[in-house]
């Protein structure tokens, strides 16, 4: 190949390898800071960037720390479901396509806010979907149901009190009733003195199940 078009070449090349290296997709990243009044963190691309220097050697350079990208914990409107994000979570970083701020925003559809693609700036991340570190799933899980394991599980965001197992609630229903079948009552017989009643003789009702049908809990 002649020198001037190998030069050519070789400069659109560079034009092609500097552009992409500026197309944001997405990163396996891990939470640096984050901050849950607001449920953005600071992202740390996991894995580092290989860059081609001038001699045509490699060298691999982190990406700067990707701050204020919102986490995306699963959602519906109305309904939500919030991971206890830490540091050193690790996390799929998304970069959109096109700017959707204005959309997250003000939720109509129209121009992006800005017209630039697969900026850093787009970036969201996927908590529950994670490159290495704790895994997705819980390995040996029953199949046939919604598992949710945690140190601590909380329904509802003012929830502080904690929900009765069927079992336990059952046992002690059983300690009301045999209490209330053998207790008696003590009073004075006249001319005898005092004297203790029998325990009733219809005993309580025992109480039936109490648990739910679908939800179980630990
Ligand atoms: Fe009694």
């Amino acid at each position: 190949m002649p020198g001037p078009v190998r030069q050519i070449g070789e400069l659109i090349g560079a034009a092609l390898d500097t552009r992409q290296s500026d197309i944001h997709t997405s990163y396996a990243g891990i939470v640096k800071k984050y901050d849950s009044s607001t449920l953005r963190a600071e992202i740390e691309t996991a894995t580092h960037n290989p860059v081609t220097l001038a001699d045509g050697s490699l060298e691999f350079k982190p990406l700067p720390i990707i701050p204020d990208v919102p986490i995306c914990h699963l959602s519906a409107p109305g309904f939500s479901i919030t991971f206890p994000i830490a540091v050193g979570t690790p996390v799929l970083v998304v970069c959109t396509v096109l700017d959707p701020s204005q959309f997250r925003s003000t939720g109509l559809v129209g121009p992006p806010g800005f017209i630039r693609r697969h900026a850093i700036g787009y970036a969201h991340a996927i908590p529950s979907v994670a490159f290495g570190g704790p895994g997705p799933g819980l390995p040996g899980a029953a199949i046939n149901a919604l598992i949710l394991e945690g140190a601590s599980i909380q329904l509802g965001l003012g929830a502080t009190d904690f929900i009765a197992l069927a079992a336990k609630v059952l046992t002690e229903l059983g300690v009301v009733k045999s209490s209330f079948d053998s207790h008696t009552h003590p009073y004075i017989d006249t001319p005898a003195g005092p004297a203790t009643t029998s325990p009733p003789t219809v005993p309580m009702t025992t109480a039936s199940s109490v648990a739910a049908v679908k939800a179980k809990a630990e």
